[in-house]
Order: C-alpha cells, then structure tokens, then sequence
C-alpha cells in the first residue's frame, strides 16, 4: 500500500473537489457525511476492516454502503471474479449465466417470475416505476415519506428538496405517505381515484410495520389495480435470503434487489410477476433496462458466487445475531449514561441504527457528528451501521468499547452544554430532505 502524510492527503481532497462535483461520485460518501477527522480516501478493504492512504486501519461500518454483505475481498469472490476475467467481460449476444442467475433468483423469491439486471439500484427501481405506469396506464407514484432513498432518477429526486432540473409535471406525480398508517393510503387512493400506477416502498426500513399494515397496502393495491412494488436494494440479503418479501409473508407484484447480492460488486435486479415483467419483452411497450454493462461478468459471476456462499454459510443467522448483540451492548451502554432522550437505538438486528435526537425530538446532526468523530479517534467508521458476515466477536467487542468511551464523551458535552466545542470541523449535512 502507499501512505501520504496529512498534507499530501489535503492536496488529494482538493483535487478530488476541484474536478468532481461534491469531490465524490457518491454524495453519501462525501466530506459533509463525515465528522472531520475521519479518513479522506479509503485504499484497501479486508473482511471488515478498511485501510486509508496514511496507514490507519477502522473497523468498518458503511462497507460500501451496505453493499459488501460478505466482507471486503472476500477470497472465494474474488476468486470466481479473477477466473471470470481471464475469458472476458463482455460480449456480444448473452452469456449462459444470466438465464442460470435469473433463474436461481425466480426459485428463491417468491414474487420472482422473471429478472432483468442491471448495474445499480436506482435503475432498477425506475424500471419498476415505468413497468408499473404502462401496466396501469396511470401515472402517480406513492412512496413512503420517512424512507429516504430510492433513486437518483427524476420521478424520485423530483420529490425532495434537492429537485434541481426535474420538470414540475414529474414533482408532482410522485405522492408521499406515511409508514403503517393504512388510512393515509386509503385517501390517497381516494383523492387520486384510478390514478395511482403503483406503491413503491421498503417493506420495512427501521420501524417494524403493525400487525396487517403490509397485508393491507397488498390487499389495496389489488383491490384498486395499484402495482405493489418492494424496494429490496437493503433489506433482501439481509432480513432473509428470499427477501424481505418472505420474512413478511407479503409477495409483491415486483420487487428490486442491489446491494448485498454481489458482494460490492455492481449488480442489481428487477424481479416480478411474469404479466407485467413481459410488457418489457421486445415485442411490449416498456424499453426495459438495456444497457452495455447489463450483464458484464463481474457483477453476476459475484452476486452468483455471493449468493452460493449465503446459501451454503448461514450468513443471515451471523448478520441477525451480531446485530442482536450490538442492539443489546448500546442499549445497555445508553441506559447506563441516562442517554434516552438523545440516543435511540432502532431498527431490526440485521439492521441496526442509531438516532440522534436533541432536546425537542428533531434529529441531532451536531450529535452524529461527534459520535463520528469519537468513533474514529478509536479507529472505528461508523456513520451508519452495516453488520458483514466479516464482523466477528472481536470487532464487536472492539466496537462497544469504543462506543462506551464516545457515550461518556457525549454525555460530558451535554452536561457541560458544549458539544459544538469539541467538535472540530463541520457539522454532517443531510444529503436532502
Ligand atoms: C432502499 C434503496 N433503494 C434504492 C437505492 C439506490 O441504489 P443505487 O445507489 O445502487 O442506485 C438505494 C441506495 O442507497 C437504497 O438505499
């Protein structure tokens, strides 16, 4: 590995910012995600661990953006992917694989009748959206107001305050709701008669949903013609291997996977009822996903080896109970410190999270970014919290030492009314609202 000092890695930063718009690719790994001290470029990856360019290594928590489920450089994948490589990327008419890979998908989730990948989350859910209006011949949208991200494309970023250059027409079609209240569902369908194309939503992000509410948005959207579509790019690979779609017992008419199912490697898919997957047949109406990169070989040859490896390993039961453990250690550290009111443990084990809250309830970016900047002091990245089947009892034990430490600093903040004093740099900004 090569290391800069701290002014070479400054230079770094400004070049970064100075030709890339934000100074990253991903706006969620940009500098105003993180607290000031935490490290500017990350160089390498092992199992849970991430290494920087100054020779400092961090148990790693955001691992891709919950997209490395298994563990950085996990060997048998990058295994599969080297083999893979020495016969190509990519070709001109289908490799065997992607039929083998759609297939083992439609066996293993239950909405699953057909797939088509696609490289990133955000396309396939589009895919989704465009299936769903041509199938319905409607044209607005209903997403969850509480969850936050689908899409970088127009009909999802149109709806949050960042909707630069998105037309006024596609703002407006996409309607919010709040999580488990089925009545708000009822008069939007109301207000909205025949109109709603489809309900695209997680069936769960951190809040558990009440008894029926998803069996009732399932029983809406068939009894008004409304396509239900399950936002699976966090929870499949995660609550279940057959998604979170069968942890629930709730089959949506389509359903999108990403994240986790290749290991960090790009892959995502669209999966569905057969009726309304074939509409982007050549002979439907729907352009349904057709890009260059579709099927390149690196993405499927890693979510196929991904996916043999959570079959064969019980990388679910390792995530749901490392998650447990974690649940239980903060909870303990923060009723120990009186910390309630500010810190709120949420969220299901495989998916555990912190909310920081202030006086009146409204979320705490000062306080997130002090739990950052205490987390990496003590070489931990943790601004949000992704359980890999690479987190082992080591590094849990490693992480609740740290989040003790970081607990004892915030309720010293707040007892002296000080917390903006000890944190250095800027406050963490959310990406939008
Ligand atoms: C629930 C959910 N859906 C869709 C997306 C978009 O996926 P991608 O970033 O791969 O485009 C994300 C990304 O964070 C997500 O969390």
């Amino acid at each position: 590995m090569k290391y800069y000092n701290n002014e070479e890695i400054e230079a770094f930063r400004k070049r970064a910012h100075d030709k890339i718009p934000s100074g990253a690719h991903t706006y969620s790994k940009a500098d105003d995600q993180f607290s000031s001290n935490a490290p500017a470029f990350i160089q390498k990856g092992e199992g849970a661990i991430c290494y920087d360019y100054k020779g400092e290594s961090y148990i790693d928590y955001g691992m891709g953006i919950f997209s490395v489920s298994l563990g950085h450089a996990h060997p048998k994948v990058i295994e599969a992917v080297s083999d893979q490589l020495k016969n190509g990327n990519s070709f001109t008419r289908p490799t065997i694989l992607e039929g083998e890979l759609a297939e083992q998908l439609c066996d293993m989730i239950p909405c699953a009748e057909m797939v088509k990948f696609a490289k990133n989350g955000s396309d396939v859910t589009s895919a989704a959206i465009r299936l769903a209006r041509a199938y319905t011949s409607r044209d607005y949208i209903i997403t969850i107001k509480e969850q936050p991200f689908h899409s970088f494309n127009d009909w999802f970023i149109g709806s949050t305050s960042k909707a630069g250059g998105v037309p006024n027409n596609i703002r407006t079609q996409t309607l919010k709701i709040p999580y488990n209240n089925i009545e708000t569902f009822k008069d939007a369908i109301s207000a909205y008669p025949n109109k709603i194309a489809c309900v695209l939503m997680e069936p769960v992000t951190f809040d558990e949903p009440k008894a029926e509410y998803l069996n009732q948005i399932r029983e809406l959207c068939t009894k008004h013609g409304i396509v239900l579509i399950f936002d699976e790019i966090i929870t499949g690979f995660r609550w279940n291997l057959k998604g979170a779609q069968h942890f629930f017992n709730v089959t949506p008419d389509l359903a999108t996977f990403g994240k986790g199912m290749a290991n960090g490697f790009a892959c995502a898919a669209i999966m569905g009822k057969k009726e309304i997957m074939e509409l982007g047949n050549s002979s439907g109406d729907v352009f349904l996903l057709s890009c260059t990169y579709g099927s390149e070989l690196v993405g499927l040859t890693a979510a196929k080896k991904t996916i043999e490896i959570f079959q064969e390993e019980n990388v679910i039961d390792h995530i749901w109970s490392y998650g447990k453990d974690l649940i239980v250690g903060l909870s303990d550290q923060i009723q120990a410190l009186n910390l309630e009111n500010q810190l709120k443990i949420e969220g299901y084990p495989c998916r555990p999270n912190i909310s920081f809250l202030c006086n009146e309830g409204a979320f705490s970016f000062e306080l997130k970014t002090l739990f950052i900047q205490e987390m990496v002091k003590q070489n931990i990245l943790m601004e949000r919290i992704c359980v890999s089947y690479a987190h082992n009892d080591k590094l849990l034990k490693s992480s609740l030492k740290a989040t003790a430490a970081t607990f004892e600093v915030i309720q010293k903040g707040l007892n002296n009314n000080n917390i903006s004093e000890i944190i250095d740099g800027e406050i963490v900004k959310p990406v939008f609202t």
